[in-house]
């Protein structure tokens, strides 16, 4: 493995939904995904994240094993329905209290923590209310974000505002396979426009309770065509516009990509004057979640341009995600080539594979596959350092085993896995391969 600049961060990421479980304890409040995994045929054999990896209880332990990971950071999520049950209205202290106790201990291991305001679990009777359809909610997300740093902003350096607005946005509200389950299809555009306005609204908010640095993490994938005609290409351009430059362009252009491969010559209608001024607020890092790049054709006489085409040539994982390691540098450089100065530092906030992981007799878990999925694209993040790309951390997707949305246990993402019936912990090849990858780098 070629070398990191000092300083450099090695993390993991979670988020609150997948791991803590306890969903009615210390006066939490329902949020989008309780309600969502109550719907029959909703999530795969009716999982749901009521226990899932029980991390509200076995947070100690699982502090203890990112101890002996060696990681320097961890991006974790805090809970909006733990925090503000309602949606609105003030801090629930005992809430508030289980991510102190967490920001404490992780410090006292020197793990800097990286907390994101909001990994999809909407409070449900925001919801009620329109969601993030509602230009409201994006006024709620800035004071529960207040809320959330007035407690804890003396301790973290780097806040994460939105977790992927983008998927929220296509499988929450246009297609509806995501929690809260609607199908608008381009009627979901205002929930693009609401939670990049909350982002903007919160990055206020943050900076004046005495946050120091702000991000936003977005997914992306480089968008191929899956041929050189105008067609394919035209259709990859529009795919290209909502999925990697709807929610960055407005946060560090102050603009919004050109819609009218989707009849939105003129934009969105939701917008108001002052809004890209808001959303356009100074940030100190992007986060950049990646998994895989994107093949699209063209698909005429349709509400949406493009379909997606196979990738075949490539090993997949367990979820059949095509691996792609040179996607991520392409990706990486695309940055900087669009964005040039507006780019700021970025953070892979989000990087991994799933897996058909199996507990040995012996108590051992050997994922050669996963191994050699974060080899390649740590070395492909390598790749685009050289190539100039300001790249000051990497985050395995995930610590641990966890509920993965509409798929329920069945995917399995960690260097740790959970057995969700006794909830017992076993560390992963990939833990081992990953501690002492770290620890050379830290050499
Ligand atoms: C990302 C999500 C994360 C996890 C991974 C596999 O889209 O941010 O919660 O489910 O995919």
């Amino acid at each position: 493995m070629p070398r990191f600049p000092a300083g450099f961060a090695w993390g993991v990421a979670t988020a609150a939904y997948q791991i803590e479980g306890a969903v009615a304890e210390d006066g939490r409040g329902d949020s989008v995904w309780d309600t969502f995994c109550r719907q029959p045929g909703a999530i795969r054999d009716g999982h749901t994240g009521d226990v899932a990896a029980d991390h509200y209880h076995r947070w100690p332990e699982d502090v203890e094993l990112m101890s002996q990971l060696g990681i320097d950071a961890y991006r974790f999520s805090i809970a909006w329905p733990r925090v503000q049950p309602p949606g609105h209205g003030p801090a629930s202290a005992r809430g508030l209290d289980f991510y102190d106790r967490l920001t404490d201990a992780l410090l006292a291991r020197r793990i800097t923590p990286v907390p994101t305001l909001f990994h999809w679990d909407l409070p449900q009777p925001l919801e009620d209310q329109g969601g993030w359809l509602a230009r409201d909610t994006a006024h709620r997300f800035a004071d529960y974000a207040a809320l959330a740093a007035q407690r804890l902003a003396d301790r973290i350096p780097l806040w994460i505002t939105l977790n992927e607005p983008f998927v929220v946005m296509a499988s929450g509200y246009a297609l509806g396979n995501h929690a809260p389950g609607k199908a608008l299809m381009l009627g979901a555009l205002p929930a693009a426009h609401h939670q990049l306005l909350g982002h903007g609204l919160a990055c206020a908010a943050l900076r004046s309770a005495g946050a120091r640095q702000i991000a936003i993490t977005n997914n992306y994938s480089p968008a191929w065509p899956a041929s050189d005609t105008a067609a394919d290409v035209a259709a990859t351009r529009a795919y290209d516009a909502l999925h990697n430059r709807l929610f960055t362009d407005p946060v560090l252009l102050g603009t919004y990509p050109d819609l009218s491969a989707f009849g939105l010559p003129r934009g969105l209608d939701c917008i108001k004057d002052g809004d890209l001024a808001v959303i356009a607020a100074p940030l100190d890092a992007l986060g950049v979640n990646y998994y895989m790049p994107m093949r699209l054709s063209a698909l005429p006489d349709s509400t949406l341009p493009f379909q997606m085409e196979p990738i075949p040539g490539y090993p997949v994982t367990a979820f059949g995600w095509p691996v792609v390691p040179a996607g991520l540098t392409e990706l990486l450089i695309l940055l900087r080539e669009r964005y040039g100065a507006a780019l700021p530092p970025v953070y892979i906030t989000e990087n991994g594979c799933s897996a058909d992981d199996q507990v040995t007799a012996a108590g051992a878990v050997g994922d050669e596959d996963r191994i050699s999925y974060l080899n390649g694209h740590i070395r492909a993040v390598h790749k685009a350092m050289k190539a100039g790309v300001d790249v000051r951390g990497y985050f395995v997707w995930s610590l641990m085993d966890n509920f993965e949305w509409t798929e329920g246990f069945h995917q399995r993402f960690g260097l740790v896995h959970v057995d969700f019936t006794t909830q017992r912990r076993t560390p992963k090849a990939s833990f081992t391969w990953y501690h002492d990858l770290i620890a050379a780098q830290h050499d």
